[in-house]
């Protein structure tokens, strides 16, 4: 049987299939990955722009990553994988999607449950006095850095930087989404940054089927992946419908 009829009838037969995604899913949406030649973090160390202690050092500088990065978070639009699986959760056969990314385009596809792990950029907060602020282009482009309207402070993105924990509440979801699931496809991720990476591991532990989308090997495809679809996640996706639709 055709390699796609297969994934497609093992979703279709499933309890409960959920999408574990990373920024792969979003480049065909114009935001580039963090890894590889065109990846973010070779133009910008993680270390120095990402990492919790850099912001609080120097929030200019780490300012001047997060100005690029929402220029083109901000104007990017849902792409077809997205779209997919909007369109997989409207059919029933996708109950939830847990994402790495923090552009919000699952929910701008149409996808309502959606656990953002690193959190999302729609929100600044202030670290001193916990005042949010939501995300607007003059506050994102207020020099050296936004301040809180409060108590003058560096507002920070309702992200999660390196050093940072992931909030109880939001690992717990996710731990039990990958607990429950019989089938994952997991989307678009290097599968190196952890904790969010374990979740695959998890939903293996619980003998699911694992179906990969991406165009490299990771360290899950010799280890957890049942399915290794190489390609373009918005390729292989639209394969994938087509055959719930045939
Ligand atoms: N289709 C499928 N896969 C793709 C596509 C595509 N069109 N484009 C890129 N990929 C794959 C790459 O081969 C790579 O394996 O997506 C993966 C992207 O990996 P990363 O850039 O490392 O992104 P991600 O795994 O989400 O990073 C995890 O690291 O820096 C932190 O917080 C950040 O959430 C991020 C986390
Ligand atoms: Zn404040």
């Amino acid at each position: 049987m055709d390699l796609y009829k297969e994934v497609a009838e093992l979703i279709k037969t499933s309890n409960y299939t959920i999408a574990f995604t990373g920024a792969g899913i979003s480049v065909e949406s114009g935001i580039p990955p963090f890894r590889g030649s065109q990846g973010f973090w070779s133009k910008y160390d993680p270390e120095e722009f990402a990492h919790i202690e850099s912001f609080l050092k120097n929030p200019a500088k780490v300012w001047k990553m997060l100005r690029e990065m929402f220029e083109v978070v901000l104007k990017a639009k849902p792409n077809v994988s997205h779209k997919a699986l909007a369109e997989m959760e409207k059919l029933g056969y996708l109950k939830t999607v847990i994402t790495q990314n923090i552009d919000g385009l699952h929910q701008s596809a149409g996808n309502k449950n959606v656990i953002e792990f690193h959190g999302n950029c729609k929100w600044l907060l202030c670290l001193d006095c916990g005042r949010k602020e939501a995300v607007k282009k003059e506050l994102i482009e207020t020099l050296p850095y936004p301040v809180c309207p409060k108590c003058k402070s560096p507002l920070k993105p309702d992200v999660i930087f390196f050093g940072e924990p992931i909030p109880f509440e939001v690992r717990k979801k996710a731990k039990n989404e990958a607990k429950k699931c019989d089938v994952m496809l997991v989307i678009g991720t290097s599968g190196v940054v952890f904790p969010a990476a374990e979740i695959p591991y998890l939903a293996k532990l619980n003998n699911a089927k694992i179906v990969e989308i991406n165009f490299e090997e990771t360290p899950y495809t010799h280890s957890i992946t049942d399915y290794f679809l190489r390609g373009k996640a918005s390729e292989i996706l639209s394969k994938i419908i087509f055959q719930f639709e045939s």
